[in-house]
């Protein structure tokens, strides 16, 4: 079902249609965690996730996903307000949607990264890790960069193609 909040003009849904792939592709690609993240890849991404967007009319003005299993643990990940909409709340309103999200409510755990956002994420009750020496993780932040094109990989899995 879809979930949305309304406030001052601005509307967040989870409506998977409305999503504007030109936007969301535009500022992950240029993004400092997702830069040359391929349009392909973004669009998996989509289809895997429960996804917010942030809309002024029809016009997407921002955006954030969840990966989940709805039932214990819930990732936020690719949280962005459009530059010229920034500093007006909409960062603010899309985590009051996430976290009243019906199907995302009494998890043991929810986790983030970010660089320089905390203070927002820390308003709706994000803070460091209590046992930071207990995470692990496996991280390739170049994998979009060093990934080849569809058509080399094509061309990888099928050597009989021309150059
Ligand atoms: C982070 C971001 C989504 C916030 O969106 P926003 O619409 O500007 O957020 P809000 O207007 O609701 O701001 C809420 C509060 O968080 C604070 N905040 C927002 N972004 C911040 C940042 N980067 N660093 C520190 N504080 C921040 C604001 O100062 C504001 O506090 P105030 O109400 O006391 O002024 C937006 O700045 C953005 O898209 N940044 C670039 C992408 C990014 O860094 N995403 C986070 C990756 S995890």
């Amino acid at each position: 079902m879809t979930h949305t909040l309304h406030r001052g003009g601005i509307e967040i849904s989870t409506d998977p249609s409305r999503l504007d792939i030109d936007v969301i592709y535009g500022f992950l690609t240029r993004s400092y965690w997702a830069e040359q993240i391929p349009r392909a890849i973004v669009e998996r991404s989509l289809a895997n996730s429960i996804c917010f967007g942030a809309y002024r009319g029809n016009a997407q003005i921002g955006f954030a996903r969840v990966i989940s299993d709805e039932a214990t643990y819930a990732y936020l990940a690719d949280v962005f307000v459009l530059e010229p909409f920034r500093g007006r709340g909409v960062g603010s309103l899309l985590m009051e949607c996430i976290t009243s999200h019906p199907d995302l409510q009494g998890l043991r755990r929810w986790t983030l990264l970010t660089r320089d956002a905390h203070g927002l994420y820390r308003r709706f009750g994000f803070d460091e890790p209590r046992n930071p020496e207990r995470f692990m993780e496996i991280s390739n932040p170049d994998v979009y960069k060093t990934a080849c094109s569809p058509d080399e990989e094509k061309k990888r899995s099928d050597p009989m193609t021309p150059e």
